[in-house]
Order: structure tokens, then sequence, then C-alpha cells
């Protein structure tokens, strides 16, 4: 772009989930043309994004009290002779548009996540008039053909958004309407950016969806697992993994290509929510707690050591401490290498928030407390289990101690190890030696070092 460009500093701050944080990536790309640099700090920012996550009340009450203090900044400034846009972005934008604009009068401008192409313009205008200020109508083939170009990696692994949106309204959730219909990226489209980052150095990628194995590429056959194969083709890219599925799509040959492809990372979420047949079927998750256990059996004979990974709910309305009791079982006879357990939030125009029974929050905490703890003592032991392996270890960054390096195992742990700088980008055997909850720790066969 022309050197005339003013520099301005750029705040991003992200909620939710990782399909957030790639968008945030994008934004930052489709800003830098327009002179905006990254800062850490909202106070000297002239652009605030708070990309936002709509899917328990915490995190939406979250942005409206961050949105208090970023007003005061922005009053500061102002006082200051200087001036400060405040954008809100993500799935509270979308969910509450209008809402945000008369709560906090501050906000500049609200854009949905399929409209960040638009930024510049909406900037632009935002800077001209305080008019019309929204921009969250759904486009997602023009949102990634615009923000697709120009990337630049930060890491040797990436995040990567292959599909969006939900049809499969679970009644608890928000995201079939924050996020749309689901949608997937033409597989050309996918494959030429997953080549890009390789070019640039990118080991892993993580292939994004709110529902990922229901990728359904409009210009090839064969879904996730097709795209999955495309991809490990690309030299140099050595791991693939993807996020989220749901168990209902996790097709034959999904499964197939976890003990064909070696690329593709032994990990996998799939989460279940709960092991009640009743509660799943208020839930409308389409799945039971047997057919859950069934398709890990079949996972796990294709690829016997997958590390398991599963989000939970409790205390959805009507759960009784025998439905609980259910939840505990199935986790009991999965063994998970890691989970995340929520708290059900009722989220207003989902059809869980006008059920009967809504759970008293003590009981909730008190459910939550058991589950967590069992989850902790399956998440050790997955891990105690790797203590004594000799690991392949994709080395990320360093650590905070001198001459530490930190990577990820194939199951996703993170590995601290005594490694050379040079070490980083590279995937290096690595001799397991003790195990925490969160971490491994591990040593460089001697010759290597
Ligand atoms: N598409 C993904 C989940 C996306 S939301 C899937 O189906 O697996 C991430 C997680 O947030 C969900 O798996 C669920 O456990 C949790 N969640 C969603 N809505 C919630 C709510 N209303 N209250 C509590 N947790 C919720
Ligand atoms: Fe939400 Fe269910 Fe869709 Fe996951 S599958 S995003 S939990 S509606
Ligand atoms: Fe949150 Fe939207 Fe992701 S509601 S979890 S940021 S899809």
């Amino acid at each position: 772009m022309s050197g005339s460009v003013t520099p301005k500093r750029l705040f991003i701050k992200t909620y939710g989930c990782q399909m957030n944080v790639y968008d945030s990536e994008r934004m930052a790309d489709v800003l830098a043309p327009l002179g905006y640099g990254m800062t850490d700090t909202p106070e000297d920012a002239d652009l605030v994004v708070l990309n936002t996550c709509h899917i328990r009340e915490k995190a939406t009450e979250k942005v409206y009290s961050e949105l208090g203090q970023i007003k005061r900044m922005k009053q500061a400034r102002a006082e200051a002779g200087g001036a400060m846009t405040i954008a809100v972005a993500g799935c509270v934008a979308q969910a509450e548009g209008e809402e945000i604009m008369r709560r906090q009068p501050a906000v500049d401008l609200v854009v949905g996540p399929q409209a960040y192409h638009q930024l510049p313009e909406l900037i632009a205008r935002a800077h001209r008039a305080r008019g019309e200020r929204l921009a969250a109508d759904f486009a997602p083939d023009e949102k990634f053909d615009a923000l697709g170009a120009g990337r630049r990696p930060s890491g040797v692994s990436a995040f990567l958004t292959v599909q969006e949106g939900c049809d499969k309204f679970c009644t608890f959730c928000v995201v079939p309407y924050t996020r749309g219909g689901e949608w997937s990226r033409p597989a050309a489209a996918v494959e030429a950016e997953a080549r890009a980052l390789a070019d640039m150095g990118v080991r892993e990628v993580t292939l994004l969806g709110q529902n990922v194995n229901a990728y359904a590429a409009p210009d090839m056959q064969g879904g996730l697992a097709a795209l999955v194969r495309r991809l490990a083709k690309i030299p140099g890219l050595d791991r693939i993994r993807y996020t989220t599925s749901h168990p209902r799509d996790m097709d034959e040959a999904l499964i197939a290509a976890h003990a064909e492809v070696p690329e593709l990372m032994p990990y996998l979420h799939l989460p279940v929510q709960a092991g009640s047949d009743r509660v799943l079927k208020a839930m409308n998750r389409a799945h039971t707690a047997e057919s859950y256990l069934r398709l890990i059996e079949t996972i796990r004979a294709a690829r016997p050591d997958i590390a398991i990974s599963g989000d939970f709910i409790v205390g959805f309305p009507g759960e009784r401490d025998a439905d609980f009791e259910a939840t505990l079982q199935l986790v009991r006879e999965v063994g998970y290498a890691s989970a995340f357990s929520f708290k059900y939030s009722r989220r207003p125009g989902t059809p869980a928030a006008a059920m009967p029974g809504q759970v008293a929050p003590e009981v909730a905490d008190e459910r939550l407390q058991r589950l967590l703890a069992l989850l902790e003592t399956q998440q050790q032991a997955f891990n105690d289990a790797q203590a004594g392996r000799t690991l392949p270890v994709l080395f990320e960054k360093v650590g905070r101690h001198p001459g530490q390096l930190i990577g990820r195992s194939p199951y996703l742990q993170a590995v601290h190890v005594t490694a050379p700088d040079r070490m980083l980008g590279q995937i290096v055997p690595v001799k397991v030696q003790s195990a925490a909850r969160n971490s491994l720790a591990g040593a460089l066969e001697l010759e290597q070092a």
C-alpha cells in the first residue's frame, strides 16, 4: 500500500471460541493496509475492537463491563485532544447489535461475524458521521474472499476456518442464531490458504468450524475426510487437527482417516454434553449415551491411542440427581484426556430458556465441582500414561526458563523441554519424564542435544 498512511494503533480483545481468534487475526490483516498496527494496551489505541462471545450470560456481561472501562479511556483521550473509535464485533454484535448501541453510546460501530471485510468502510463511515453503523448481514463467501488474502501467520501452528454456523439447534445454544446456518468454504480456497501458510513456515493447521465435521465443500466430494487427505499432501504441512465436531457427523470416512492419514493428529474434541438420554433428548442432541459410547469404541478401534476431549453442561433444566449420575458414569466409561464443563446458562430466545425445572445454582455448582474433580483425575491419568514414552513434539515457542522450549505432543499436551532455539518449528522426538495435569516435561534424546 502507499507509504502515506498515518500509523494508527489497534487493540483487539478476543472472547469465546477459536473461530473468534481466527477472525480477530483476519480483522488485524484487513486493517493493516490502513496503517493499523497492533498495541497491547487499549489506553493508547486509536481503534479498540471487542470480538465478543454470546454463548453464556457471563461472557456477554463481561463485554458490557469492559465497554464501561473503555468508554472512560475514550473520554480521557478526547479531553487530551485525541480520538478513539470503539467497535464491537463477534456474536454479541450479531445477537444484540442495536441494544449495544443503546446500552453503551460510546460504541461507534457494531459488526457481525459475516461482515468483517466491511470494517474499513464501516470505520471510515463512523469517522465521517455517527449515522448508519450496523453491518450484521450474512454473506460468508464474501467475507472469506476479502479476508483470505495477505495472511501473516504468527507461529508454526495456525487456525484455518473451513466451516461456519450450525443447523443443529441444541435447545440451550445461541450459535445457530449468532453465526447462522451451516456453511462450508470451497476446498480450493482452503487448500490455497493452507499452502500459503505452509510456504510461510506453518507446520500445523487446526481446521475450525462450529460443526467442522459437517464440512461439505461445494467444489469437492467427500466431506472433511476428503479435505484432510487433500491438505495432508501439502509439503511442509505435517500436522492437521480439527475442531469442533458433533457426534452426529462423525462419519466412517473421517474415522478411517484417523487410521490412515499420519498427518491427522490423534486428538478428537467430541462434545457429548450429558450422559442421560432424557436430558440429551431435551437438549435436542440427536444422540444417546449408548450411541456416543459405541461411536467412541469405533473411533478407538481405528486409532487406539486417540485422545478424546469433550464439553459438558450441568444443571440443564430438568436435570435430576440420577441424570447427573449418568453423566458421571459416561465420563468413567469414556476416559477423557481433557474436557470443558459448564454450568447451564439460560439464554433468552433459546427453547431451553422456557423449559420448566430450572436447576438451582447451588445444585448446579455442586454437580460442576464433582464433574470437574472426576475429569481432572482422568486428565492427570492420561498425562501420566505418557511418562517414559518418546513422542514427536512440535516446538512452538520459547519457554519462561532460559534454554527452554514449549511444544505440543500429538495429543495436544504442552511439553516443556530444554532445547536449543534452532529447534523452534521442528518436530523432534522427546522422551517424556514427568506429567502434571496441564503439561508434560521431557528431554531430547542425547544425540540431538
Ligand atoms: N458446536 C459445538 C459447541 C459450540 S459452543 C458443539 O456442538 O460441540 C461450546 C460449548 O459451550 C458447548 O459444547 C456447550 O458445552 C457450551 N454451551 C453452549 N451453550 C451453553 C449454555 N447455554 N450454557 C452453558 N454452556 C453452553
Ligand atoms: Fe450449539 Fe449444538 Fe450447534 Fe454445537 S451443535 S453450536 S452446541 S447448537
Ligand atoms: Fe461464542 Fe460465538 Fe464462538 S457465541 S463460542 S464466539 S461462535
